[in-house]
């Protein structure tokens, strides 16, 4: 399968594909990772770190549907790492059309949801997913999910944008990505302290149990 992290700007994404990826490898599944991002910081903690999940396949592509995803071993759990959905709605499209499942970060606060659903300017990462569905195989936009990071304990923000999310319609995890200096120094080192693991131990359940894993 292939799934997509996606978010309309800098929200974490790298941050969650590199975390989940450990938390997939913990639960026994094969990985391998892609770098859809021209900043390619998931190839690059890839080359720097000991015992990364997978090698970093760069796959910044236009054509990420019809180059990359062919020669991909579709009975491993793919996901790929994809840039600003507003700055490279180009890319985002290829990967939509063979996405199975669409993980989107996303902070809750009121400018990110903003750029998730109604930006000022440019096309909504919602509006991507929903057109997708002319050029895929089923007809249908890819199954999609938010998962809410940069979570402060006890705030009322993930609820209040939780609540938002759904009264729109979209998926959200019940799982939550908190916000801690282990997670946010996460990117290019080991998955080595119990803060980068738990959190993403819980969602790879989640998921599983939603059925999304295939
Ligand atoms: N759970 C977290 N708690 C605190 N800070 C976090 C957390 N997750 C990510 N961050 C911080 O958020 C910032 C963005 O993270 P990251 O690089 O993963 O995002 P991105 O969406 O991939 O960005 P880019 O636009 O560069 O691709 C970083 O400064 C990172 O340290
Ligand atoms: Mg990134």
């Amino acid at each position: 399968m292939l799934i997509a992290s996606l978010k309309p700007r800098t929200m974490g994404g790298t941050t969650n594909s590199g975390l989940l990826a450990y938390a997939l490898e913990r639960a026994g599944h094969r990985v391998a990772l892609y770098d859809a991002d021209e900043s390619m910081q998931l190839w690059a903690w890839g080359r720097d770190v000991e015992g990364f999940p997978s090698p970093v396949t760069v796959a910044a592509d236009v054509d990420f549907a019809e180059e990359t995803y062919p020669g991909m071993d579709h009975d491993a759990i793919n996901l790929v790492d994809v840039g600003h959905a507003e700055n490279h709605a180009d890319i985002v499209d290829s990967v939509l059309e063979v996405a199975d499942l669409v993980i989107v970060t996303m902070s809750p606060t009121g400018t990110d949801y903003a750029r998730l659903t109604r930006p000022e300017r440019g096309t909504s990462l919602s509006k991507m997913i929903r057109r997708s569905a002319a050029l895929r195989e089923s007809g249908e936009p890819p199954t999609t999910v938010v998962l809410l990071n940069r979570c402060q304990a006890g705030a009322a923000s993930p609820d209040k944008y939780r609540d938002k999310l759904r009264a729109d319609g979209w998926t959200v995890l019940t799982s939550r990505i908190p916000r801690r200096e282990a997670i946010a120094s996460a990117v290019g080192f080991p998955c080595d302290k119990p803060e980068r693991r738990l959190p993403f131990d819980a969602l790879v359940t989640e998921l599983d149990k939603a059925g999304y894993l295939k």
